[in-house]
This record gives structure tokens, C-alpha cells and sequence, in this order.
């Protein structure tokens, strides 16, 4: 390793410790600037011409910001959204900044699982081979709420959702192969594994919104890191990362006194997109457990934190199957939880 390359490595772990500067716009700015390991190249300009990409949580902030990448890099583009009102907005103004894209609409609420399995198998039935498919739909919520199948609504919409979306979608992710990317979060470095059904649903106590939210998306890093390993042989990549701050209107609605507080460091949404359109366009090598922000890997556990417990990943991937009827995984198939 050069000199150089040696304290940018140094600069990069002194943003990603200090959270603040690694998780803003300063991080993607330093680290951009720093280049070679540190901010590995952009993709080719016409990197994603032929592939398919679908965008979940399309309609707004970083999925929306997505949409536009992938158009640009040459993708024909999926935006998935709830709202069919929102998302022609958000396709009619993407066809009109990349007149040449193909910007195909899918309507789906992600955490209605009823909703995902009737969307999926008419999706496979139009799409042969899926390239990329990035989970990026989040919600947050005051109070406890619930899903059409009574889920609590963040683990239905982070968790549940996406993971039945891949199942059924895995044949034409293999076919791709496809990169599949789940958006998690920095919040879920501060929230253990939920792993009893009663955690697992935000029953236990009062309800905070911020922790249910952080706990689906230290899920969702472990449930990415378990479908790596079941496609492992198939060619698809399965990945997580956490795009830092960016201002966002999920941001200003969910969160309005932190948009407030971080307002003038908050990276602006593309740049929060940047690492998950980086990975599907690139699909570089990755390993377990597979989480990366702003072009590289990162730890899923803190100084002070243990591993996470091989029993607890167990039990959260058999309730994940159970509650939306898939197969078990392989590497857990015959286990008791
Ligand atoms: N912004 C940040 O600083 C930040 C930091 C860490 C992680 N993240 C993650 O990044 C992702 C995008 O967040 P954002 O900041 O861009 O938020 P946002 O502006 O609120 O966008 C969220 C998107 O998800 C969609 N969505 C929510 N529930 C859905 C459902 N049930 N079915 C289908 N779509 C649904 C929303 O649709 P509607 O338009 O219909 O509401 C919207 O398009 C989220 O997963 C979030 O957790 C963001």
C-alpha cells in the first residue's frame, strides 16, 4: 500500500468513527476526493445498457434519486411505488430528464404481503431476468401500527416485504444474475437482533418508533447477509449498505427536529444513492456480512458490541419464513428454532 493510500485509508476510518463527518455530505465529498481505494471508480457511462433495474420506494428522496442514476447509466428502469398518482409524477419526470430511458411503472405496497406475492408472480410473468433490484422503501412510524397481515408496519415494510419480493422474484434474479441490494441504515449500528417473536414485532413495552426502525434494519443487514449465502452459487449478489443523512422528505416528515439540527451537513439524496447504484452497476467482490457505505465494506457491530449470536440470526431468518410462508433457507433447512 502507498503512502497515499495509507492515509486515505486512515481518513476513511476517522469519518466513518466520527459519524457526523462519515455519515454526511464532508464523508462522500473527502472520500470522493481521496479516490483510489478509498472512492473506487465510477461506473462506466453506459454500464447498466441492456439490464433491468427495479427500484423499490421510487416515489420520493433516494429511491427516487436511484431511478435516475440507473436511467443514466443506461438501465430500463422499474420504479415501484404505493401511490400510482405519485409515481406517474415521478416516471413522467424521469422520462423527461432521460428522454431515451425505458421507465416501466409497478404499483405494490411492499409491506402488504397479499399485495407482494400478486405483484411478483405478474412481474415474473412480463420480466424474464431481473440485472438489479434495490429494497429501498422505508417508513417510520409514531405509533404502533400494522400491516395488512397484522405485522408490525416498519418489520412488514423494511423486513418482511422485501424478503418475500426476492423469494419469488429468485428465479429471474438468478437469470439476471442480478445484484440485490438492501437500503439499511446507520441507525441499526445502535440496535441489537431482535430474535423472540415478541421483539420481533415491537410487542414488548411501550413503542418507539426511532428503536423499531433501527431494529428492522439490523434485520434487514442479517437477512441480506443470509441470501448472499443461499445464491451464493447462483451469480447473484446480495448486499446491504446505509446511504448516511440525506436530506430527504422522509427526513424532514419523520425525523424534522434531526433534519433540523443536521440541516447543513446532510448529503443531498443522490449521493445517498450512490453506493447501492455503485454496487448493482459494478457488483464488486464483497464478504460477509456484506454492509458497505460510501463504496466500501463496513462493520455491522461497534467497538463494545459482541458478534452477532449465531442462535438469535436463527431464530429472526425462521420467523422471517414462517411469517411469509417461503422456504427455509438452505443453510438452516432441518433446524429447530
Ligand atoms: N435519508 C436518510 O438520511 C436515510 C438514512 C438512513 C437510511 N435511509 C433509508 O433510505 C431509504 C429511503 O429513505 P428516504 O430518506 O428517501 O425516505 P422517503 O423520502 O420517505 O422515501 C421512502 C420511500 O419509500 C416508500 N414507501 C414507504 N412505505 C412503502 C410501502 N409500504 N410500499 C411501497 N413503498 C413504500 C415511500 O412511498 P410514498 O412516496 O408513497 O410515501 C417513498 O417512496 C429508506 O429505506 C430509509 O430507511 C435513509
Amino acid at each position: 500500500m502507498s503512502a497515499r493510500s495509507r492515509v486515505g485509508s486512515v481518513v476513511d476510518t476517522l469519518l466513518d468513527r466520527t459519524v457526523v463527518l462519515g455519515f454526511g455530505s464532508t464523508g462522500a465529498a473527502v472520500r470522493r476526493r481521496l479516490g483510489g481505494p478509498v472512492w473506487p471508480a465510477d461506473p462506466a457511462p453506459d454500464a447498466l445498457v441492456g439490464e433491468r433495474v427495479l427500484v423499490t420506494g421510487a416515489t420520493s428522496g433516494i429511491g427516487e434519486a436511484m431511478g435516475r442514476s440507473f436511467a443514466d447509466l443506461g438501465a430500463s428502469v422499474h420504479l415501484l411505488g404505493r401511490n400510482t398518482d405519485k409515481l406517474a409524477g415521478v416516471a413522467a419526470e424521469l422520462r423527461r430528464a432521460v428522454p431515451n430511458a425505458e421507465v416501466v411503472e409497478e404499483v405494490c405496497d411492499v409491506g402488504d404481503l397479499d399485495a407482494v406475492t400478486a405483484w411478483a408472480d405478474d412481474f415474473a410473468a412480463r420480466v424474464p431476468a431481473l440485472h438489479g433490484l434495490v429494497h429501498n422503501a422505508g417508513t417510520m412510524t409514531a405509533e404502533r401500527e400494522e400491516s395488512a397481515q397484522g405485522h408490525e408496519l416498519s418489520l412488514a415494510v423494511h423486513v418482511l416485504g422485501p424478503h418475500l419480493m426476492t423469494s419469488r422474484l429468485r428465479e429471474r434474479l438468478v437469470a439476471g444474475p442480478a445484484s440485490v441490494v438492501w437500503v439499511s441504515s446507520g441507525g441499526m449500528l445502535g440496535a441489537g437482533l431482535a430474535s423472540d417473536p415478541d421483539a420481533i414485532e415491537s410487542r414488548r413495552g411501550a413503542f418507539n418508533g426511532v428503536q423499531a426502525y433501527a431494529r428492522t434494519k439490523r434485520m434487514q443487514v442479517v437477512l441480506a447477509d443470509a441470501w448472499a449465502h443461499e445464491l451464493d452459487a447462483t451469480g447473484v449478489r446480495v448486499e446491504s449498505m446505509h446511504p448516511g443523512w440525506a436530506a430527504t422528505p422522509g427526513v424532514t416528515s419523520h425525523l424534522p427536529a434531526f433534519a433540523r439540527i443536521t440541516g447543513p451537513v446532510l448529503r443531498d439524496a443522490r449521493e445517498g444513492a450512490d453506493t447501492a447504484v455503485w454496487l448493482v452497476a459494478t457488483r464488486p467482490e464483497s464478504h460477509s456480512p456484506h454492509f458497505w457505505h460510501d463504496r466500501a465494506q463496513r462493520t455491522t457491530t461497534l467497538g463494545w458490541q459482541r458478534p452477532e449470536d449465531p442462535d438469535a440470526v436463527r431464530r429472526l431468518l425462521t420467523y422471517v419464513t414462517g411469517a411469509t410462508g417461503t422456504a427455509p433457507f438452505r443453510a438452516l433447512a432441518g433446524s429447530t428454532a
